[in-house]
């Protein structure tokens, strides 16, 4: 551990291909889109650092890596350490913690997804006060289509008894969002994971052998917190149209990677 680590470093995915978002993503990474005034991977690496993380691993495609890095750079202008990495194919989220590993280093770790947005009074301090895992943490939240993601079905009691990837028939409203807290043992569980019916690597497979092991914790998101994600033109929109409203709304500023920095001291 050096000063850049506390014990729990942080990755963002964001490679893949961004398919329905064509032509827009044709030439451009999904994730550097802009989302109102910033670039889509400010708001998720802004994320990670308010929650105290400043160790990155960055996983981009191997033709995007370049712009990822002329924008971002070695994070030294934001009091970060950022490291790249490229995943050749879109082989599933959960690839990211192989991807990872070396990384890693025997250490815990938070997993966004470059394109997943949050916001919310306290978020920062919350997730911080949770980063420190044994087992796995994820989120819960509920929306009205949640066949589109990882769905956590409770029993009676609020305990956790499967979690399903984009089922047909959801059973329930609660969809997982795109952020995952592991223990140092995340990127051996996805050594063992086996591909799925679309031949990725899912992050509920992983999510999955934590929750066999009894050691998942599903914590259900506050209304209070927004979550988004981009991955379509109505969401892309959206999105955009949001961060405008509450920064007008507000005079704050949302996702500003340098604000933050500078409000952690660590610039
Ligand atoms: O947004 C939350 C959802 O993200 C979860 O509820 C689902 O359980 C999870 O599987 C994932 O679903 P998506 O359908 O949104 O995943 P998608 O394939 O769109 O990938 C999410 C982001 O990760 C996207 O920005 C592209 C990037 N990606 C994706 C894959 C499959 C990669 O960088 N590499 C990959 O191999």
């Amino acid at each position: 551990m050096d000063s850049y680590t506390n014990g729990v470093k942080g990755i963002i995915l964001a490679g893949g291909t961004g398919t329905r978002l064509y032509p827009i993503t044709r030439a451009v990474s999904k994730q550097l889109l802009p989302i109102y005034d910033k670039p889509m991977i400010f708001y998720p690496l802004s994320t990670l650092m308010l929650s105290g993380l400043r160790e990155i691993l960055l996983i981009t495609t191997p033709h995007d890596q370049d712009a990822f890095f002329r924008l971002l750079g070695d994070g030294t202008q934001f009091g970060i350490r950022i490291t790249y990495v490229v995943q050749d194919q879109p082989n599933g989220l959960a690839e990211a913690l192989i991807l990872g590993e070396k990384f890693l280093d025997g250490e815990k770790c938070a997993l966004i997804l470059g394109d997943n947005l949050f916001y919310g009074p306290g978020l920062g301090t919350h997730l911080q006060e949770n980063t420190d895992v044994n087992g796995a943490l994820i989120f819960a939240y509920q929306v009205s289509d949640p066949s589109a993601y990882g769905v956590v079905e409770f029993d009676d009691t609020g305990a956790v008894i499967s979690i399903e990837e984009k089922p047909a028939v959801p059973k329930s409203s609660y969809a997982v969002p795109g952020i995952y807290f592991y223990d140092e043992r995340a990127s051996e569980f996805a050594h063992h994971l086996k591909p799925s019916a679309r031949d990725e690597l899912e992050i509920t497979a992983l999510n999955n052998a934590y929750l066999e092991r009894g050691e998942l914790r599903v914590e259900v998101l506050s209304r209070a917190t927004t979550w988004l994600d981009t991955g379509t033109y109505e969401s892309l929109y959206e999105a955009g149209g949001l961060i405008r409203t509450l920064q007008h709304r507000s005079g704050m500023r949302i996702g500003d990677v340098e604000q933050i920095a500078r409000d952690q001291s660590w610039i």
